[in-house]
Formats: structure tokens, sequence, C-alpha cells
């Protein structure tokens, strides 16, 4: 004889949590299961450790997703402000660092207990550290691990970080009930330099403030050379729109008025372009892009002409990634379940009445800072309030 619950949800993460404390809060009696032996892994390290829970710029915009318009109805329907209100209702103390990001002061493990408090409020039942075998669907219920309910809510997120116990396992169960799946691929991940731009590599460690951008993204934030290539949050955005063979572009004096350099030679005809690039670069930077110009000297013995072309050549700098470092150091996953196959009320699936998809395991990826967590949340809720 199977347990019967009216919702079985896979997956402790930050939307199989909220979803089974929302339903659970309804009186619905909820299963939630994960291989974990740990809830909220992925939330624990977390922004730095501090959580950066959701971001109040929360606008569709700011996500990717083939179907562009899916994600408006939850993420309007449960948005930031519902999410901080949570979060104060336990007493967390929080601050916003920059562009709208809200973090923990304290530490993330915050958010994971308050989240196991509201599941506990709403009697949820937690079955960790035990694989989660295969599901079937027969007399109008989802059966699996001895339990069956007329719900399953897939919540076991993306691939990225197999580390942290991501797995393949959302996709098996959407294309088993046959829901199409948007091609999975890391995102929010650094980026690899091969060729000529391998001699970058030398400045391992070397940040700048820049514009990155791939097609019409474009993030002004900061970008870091790495042993292997680029990293750092304007490359992270970008990366979430890359694809191969796509050029990057890198603009590393986006604080600058074009006619700069026309301006600084007018104003100190003595000076070196690297002593130039040195003060609005890093010392190191400074030195490989004003090698890569090839041109030495004095500013006043340099044309207007080779100025400008230096001044445009900097401001959009092409490299071109060979590859990214992988699902292993991605920090989410873009693509997944296709919300073609999804109601955007309610995270069901359309033709298989019972199953839901939340969270990463659907085609909705948010940019950094705080947005996917706004995400895991808005779809968990939606899901949470139809079971
Ligand atoms: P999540 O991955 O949280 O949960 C899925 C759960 O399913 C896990 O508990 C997993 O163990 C379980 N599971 C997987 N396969 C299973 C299987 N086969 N059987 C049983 N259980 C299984 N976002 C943000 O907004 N702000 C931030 O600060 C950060 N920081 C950050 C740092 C790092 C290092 C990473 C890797 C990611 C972030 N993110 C983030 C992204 C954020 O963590 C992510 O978008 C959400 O955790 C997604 O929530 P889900 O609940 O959908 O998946």
């Amino acid at each position: 004889m199977s347990q019967l619950y009216d919702a079985i949800i896979i997956g402790a993460g930050a939307a199989g949590l909220f979803c089974a404390a929302t339903a659970g809060q309804r009186g619905r009696r909820v299963l939630l299961l994960d291989h974990n032996a740990e809830p909220g892994r992925k939330i624990l390290i977390s922004g730095g450790g501090r959580c950066n829970f959701t971001n109040l710029g929360t606008v569709p915009d700011r996500f990717l997703s083939a179907g562009p318009h899916f994600a408006k109805s939850a993420l309007a329907r449960y948005t930031p402000h519902d999410f901080l209100a949570l979060i104060e209702a336990h007493g967390i103390a929080w601050h916003e660092k920059t562009l709208g990001q809200l973090f923990c002061d304290g530490s993330a493990r915050q958010v994971v207990d308050m989240l196991l408090a509201e599941c506990a409020k709403g009697g949820v039942e937690l079955r960790l550290g035990q694989p989660v075998g295969p599901a079937e669907h027969r007399d109008g219920r989802f059966h699996l691990e001895g339990a069956s309910a007329p719900a399953l809510v897939i919540a076991c997120g993306g691939p990225s970080i197999p580390k942290l116990g991501a797995s393949g396992l959302a996709y098996e169960l959407a294309r088993q009930f046959g829901l199409k799946v948007v091609e999975p691929r890391p995102a929010l991940v650094p980026l690899t330099l091969g060729g000529d731009d391998v001699l970058f590599r030398e400045l391992s460690g070397v940040a700048a403030p820049v514009e990155a951008r791939c097609g019409k993204a474009a993030f002004r934030e900061a970008a870091l050379f790495t042993h292997r290539g680029l990293s750092g949050p304007a490359i992270l955005q970008v990366s979430s729109y890359w694809k191969r063979g796509d050029p990057v572009e890198i603009d590393f004096v986006p604080q600058v008025a074009s006619g700069w350099l026309g301006q600084a030679k007018r104003a100190a005809p003595k000076k070196a372009l690297r002593s130039v690039l040195g003060e609005h670069l890093p010392d190191r930077l400074a030195q490989a892009l004003g090698d890569r110009l090839d041109l030495s000297g004095d500013l006043g013995n340099m044309t207007d002409k080779a100025l400008a072309a230096a001044e445009q050549r900097l401001s959009r700098w092409a490299f071109m990634p060979n590859g990214s470092e992988g699902f292993a150091k991605a920090e989410v996953t873009a693509g997944g379940i296709s919300t073609a196959e999804l109601s955007s009320q309610t995270m069901a699936a359309r033709k298989m009445p019972g199953l839901f998809v939340i969270g990463e395991a659907v085609d909705v990826t948010g940019w950094l800072g705080g947005y996917n967590f706004q995400w895991a949340w808005a779809s968990a809720r939606a899901a949470g309030v139809a079971v």
C-alpha cells in the first residue's frame, strides 16, 4: 500500500521548499523528496554565503526563455516585495548591495531555516538523502518511492554544478511524460579563451569595470581575467547570451566620452599612451592593451586618426571565446523544460494533468543578481497555490 499525499515534490532546493510550504499551508498533504541529505545546498553557498535572495529590479525582460512572455504572470503575482515581506517576518536582517540586489546581513542559512520553518508550518514531510527513483502515472495518480499523489511537482533544477547534487532528472521526467526540452546549456559561466587571445591569460587576477557585449546584450559591470579566460559579473551576464562562434566585445573604457584620447593629446602631448591608459585601467591591463595597440611613444607624435582608431579598438575589443567552463562551473542552466508545455498561470503541464514544473528546471533563466531565486520563488508560488 502506498502512502497517500496530495502532492509529491521532487527537489528540496529553493523552488521545491517554497512550493511545499505554500501548498502545505493551504492544507495539502505534501511529500518533499531530495537525494541530498541537506536541503537547499545552492542557497547555502549562494551570494558568497549571504544569499542574494531577490532583485528589486525584477522585470520580465531580465529573463531568457524561448517563450519570452511566459515568466510575466508568475513574476507579477509574486514580487520581490512579497519575498522581502517574508524575510522580514522572520526577522532576517538584509541590505541592498548594488543594482537592486538584496542579500542577508548574516548568512544564507537563515533563508534555508526560514523555508524549513515555513514547510514545518505547513506540515510538509521531508524525505532527504535517498535516491529518487522512477515515477509512474496510473489511475490518475503519480507513484514513486512508496508514495502516491494526484500532483507531482518537478523542482529538481538543471544540471549545473553536479557536485552540489544537480542532475538531469527533471529532463528525464519531462521526456517520460512527453514534455519537450529546450536544449540545456551552461549560463552565468566563465568563458575560455584560446588562439591569439591566450596571451591575455597572463593577466590572470586582473579585474576592471567594463561594458561587455554579446549580440544585443550589454552589461556594465566588472570583468576579470582568469588563467582560463574571462569571468566576473559582466562576463557571466553575457555568457547566458553567448553561443559558440559569437565574439564577445569589451569596452575597456565605458566611462569616457568619445574623443578622449585626442583631448588627452592636446592637454599633455608629452605623455605616453600607456600612462594615459593607466589613468583609466589597472596597470597590467593598460600595459597589455597598450602593447597590442602597436602605438609607442608620446601622444604628441601620434596622428588624430591613429588615436581615434585606438579609441575605437579599446571600446570594441573583440574576444573570440572557444568555450565556457561548462556545467561544472555554471551558476545556472539556460534552456530546460519548454514553456510551451506549461501554463504560465500554474506551471502545470498542458498534456499531463497533475504534473507541474518549477524553478530552474523550466526554460526560464534570470540575469545574475538575485533574479534566479526570484523566479524560483514566483514559479513555486504559482504551482503551490494550484496543486
Ligand atoms: P535547486 O538546484 O536549488 O534545487 C534542486 C534540488 O533538486 C536540489 O536540492 C537537488 O539536490 C535536487 N535534485 C537534483 N537532482 C535530483 C535527483 N536526481 N533526485 C533527487 N533530488 C534531486 N541565484 C540567485 O538568484 N542569487 C544568488 O545569489 C545565486 N547564487 C548562486 C551561487 C552558486 C554557486 C550557484 C550554483 C547558483 C546560484 N544562484 C543564485 C542560482 C540559484 O541557486 C538557482 O537558480 C536556484 O537554486 C534554482 O532553484 P531550484 O529549486 O529550481 O533548483
